[in-house]
């Protein structure tokens, strides 16, 4: 039975109640999270989003027919009750933002029941995602899903207020537009119109906010909702939101002075942290060098150092090799470690080997100054030790070589650095490391399309002293591109972007884009910087990545109200599904059988 809240307003949310006189009468709406009757007397926590609150039924208050009523209350009923705010007549719950008071209930409508749950309402679920995902209405009455869904919505009302205040005006720009399959693979809609033809959604604003620069909005912003159909991973979803921003007549370090501005407010106000300006910057190529990662997470130390010089001259074979064949050898110092089981030290090593080294050599100092390594044995004396002094080993602590190829030898120890600190609890949720790096790479070579490909994007400009070598020496050449890394995770990124035709015209060519693909792609945005276009940048954050890690959740799913699993399906709605065949016959589209 469901009854109607006619005549009762609700005064107050649970948890607001505090704001409330003792003794004054209120009228509280919500969910029941449990009920239970202590023999003429019941105590039922209503929930709602901003918490619980304590509602006592005693006959000798709200009369026979509510009392019996409220003997009727299950978990997740829909209930109002009106009654006396009251101090707690028994202890109080410290746990609670109302532990210290309860409502003496007067009268008791159900608004509507509820069935038996498939998984308790409850913080911390232990519930499997899918289950949660395909419930997930039920789901989001959790209360750390409801923190999360709150605290984004207050970052987004921050971001609007800061960029508004700073002059960025909110423009939408398309979801229904031309595919320019550049970048990850696009999702497409069909076109019922025009048989055979299709929309793509967009990977990003990024023409349509170039246009907004040549039309004059000299600063664009917006919450803009973003498609790539790509690998998923813990920090990925197939549409996600972007805080999209660009700026007429700006700079590398105009974009960076408006997002430093944006991130210290945005932290301040929503989670008060103090995030301290200006944000340090290093260039993609130190980086790579020291960290071994375009995102190197700063919340620790670990850095990578060359030993190339100090075993120049050793005879063991794999270090001996690499150097022989242009590599680098490089090492690293997990502090502390030295006595780590030989089981453990085997793992790493296939860590390693995960991400391509052909091995990995170690060194622990023991806590008397002697070395156990699995290459000591190929090694002079005076090359351990001056090894150990350029990873300013102690006694006790660990290190790690690889040797290889230079980049590989970075990618492989920047991977273990990050594996060992996290294994070692170094890696705290509420401690908030920000880096700019810039000057990335212009060109990034594609073995599978043996051609370069854009690094960023094909719009990105090219660094003034480096465009001379783009015909001699493309990988060469770096771009006026930046990320803002926090803590290892890349939240965002950008660049000045090309306005000059001849410099454009150029990357097509180096990008091995015709001039007919390029008008065909993009002619729309080239046709457009033929009338005036200024000067612009941009940036774009991923928003999903920044409530994610200013709440330490775990998965950005966690931050999204309706997200994707990690096959890329609603399993709530069950999209994508099949459509009905008048609906394929009216777009003009055949489904072929794979024969999967
Ligand atoms: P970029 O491709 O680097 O740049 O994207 C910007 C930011 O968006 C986030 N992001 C994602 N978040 C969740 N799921 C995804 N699948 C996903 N893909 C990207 C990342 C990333 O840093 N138009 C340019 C920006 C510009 O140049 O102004 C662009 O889209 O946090
Ligand atoms: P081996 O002579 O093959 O027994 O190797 C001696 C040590 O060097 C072992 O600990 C190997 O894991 C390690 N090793 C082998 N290849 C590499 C490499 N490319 N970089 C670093 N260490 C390696």
């Amino acid at each position: 039975m469901a009854e109607s809240m006619y005549g009762l307003k609700r005064t107050h949310r649970c948890a607001e109640v505090v704001n409330a006189q003792i003794g004054s009468t209120v009228t509280v709406m919500g969910w029941v999270q449990k009920s239970r009757n202590k023999g003429g007397i019941i105590f039922t926590d209503l929930r709602d989003r901003t918490g619980i609150l304590q509602i006592i039924f005693e006959e000798s208050d709200c009369g026979k027919e509510y009392f019996e009523k409220a003997e009727r209350l299950r978990s997740e009923f829909c209930i109002a009750a009106v009654g006396i705010l009251e101090k707690r007549s028994g202890a109080s719950n410290e746990a609670l933002t109302t532990g210290a008071l309860e409502v003496r209930a007067k009268e008791l409508r159900i608004l509507s029941e509820s069935e038996v749950l498939p998984f308790p309402i409850e913080a911390d679920s232990r519930t499997k995602e899918d289950l949660r995902l395909k419930y997930r209405f039920l789901d989001l009455r959790r209360p750390d899903l409801q923190r999360n869904i709150m605290t984004r919505s207050r970052i987004c009302n921050a971001v609007r207020n800061y960029m508004q205040d700073q002059g960025f005006m909110e423009i939408e720009t398309p979801t229904l537009i031309k595919s320019s399959p550049e970048g990850a693979r696009d999702y497409l809609v069909p076109s019922r119109v025009w048989p055979g033809k299709f929309f793509a959604l967009p990977q990003s604003p990024q023409l349509f906010k170039q246009l907004l620069m040549c039309s004059g909005y000299d600063r664009y912003f917006q919450l803009a909702r973003c498609y790539r159909d790509e690998d998923l991973r813990a920090d990925r979803q197939p549409e996600f939101t972007q805080i999209d921003m660009e700026l007429s007549f700006a700079d590398v370090d105009d974009v960076i002075a408006v997002n430093e501005g944006l991130l210290q407010k945005l932290f301040k106000e929503v989670l008060g942290v103090e995030v301290e300006l200006p944000i340090r910057r290093m260039t993609w190529a130190e980086a790579m060098d020291r960290f071994g990662s375009d995102k190197p997470d700063l919340r620790f130390g670990m850095e990578l150092k060359d030993i190339s010089e100090e075993v120049r001259d050793s005879e063991f074979a794999v270090f001996k090799g690499a150097l022989e064949s242009g590599g680098a050898v490089k090492g690293i110092n997990a502090a502390g470690q030295a006595a780590m089981p030989r089981k453990k030290i085997d793992a790493y090593v296939d860590f390693a080997k995960g991400y391509g080294a052909k091995g990995l050599a170690y060194l622990a100092i023991e806590e008397d100054g002697s070395y156990k390594s699995s290459f000591a044995k190929f090694m002079k004396p005076g090359e351990l030790d001056a090894i150990v002094e350029k990873l300013e080993g102690k006694p006790g602590d660990m290190l790690f070589f690889a040797a290889d190829k230079k980049a590989l030898v970075c990618s492989v120890l920047g991977a273990l650095r990050c594996r060992l600190a996290a294994d070692l609890d170094l890696l705290r949720k509420d401690d908030f490391k920000f880096l700019w790096v810039t000057e990335f790479p212009l060109l990034e070579w594609s073995e599978e399309e043996n051609r370069y490909k854009a690094m960023h994007h094909p719009f990105t400009m090219p660094m003034d002293e480096d465009w001379q070598y783009i015909d001699s020496d493309p990988g060469r050449v770096r771009a006026k591109a930046y990320d803002i890394v926090l803590n290892g995770t890349e939240i965002g990124g950008g660049s000045v972007r090309i306005h000059q035709n001849d410099i454009q015209e150029k990357m097509f060519d180096v990008l091995g884009l015709s001039r007919e693909t390029a008008m065909e792609r993009f002619g729309y945005l080239l046709e457009a910087f033929r009338y005036g276009v200024p000067p612009h940048a941009g940036l774009a954050y991923g928003l999903d990545r920044v409530v994610m890690l200013m709440l330490g959740a775990e998965s950005i799913r966690d931050v999204i109200a309706f997200p994707k699993n990690k096959d890329a399906v609603c399993l709530l709605s069950n999209a994508p599904d099949t459509v009905d065949e008048k609906q394929l016959e009216e777009l003009n589209i055949a489904c072929v059988p794979t024969g999967e």
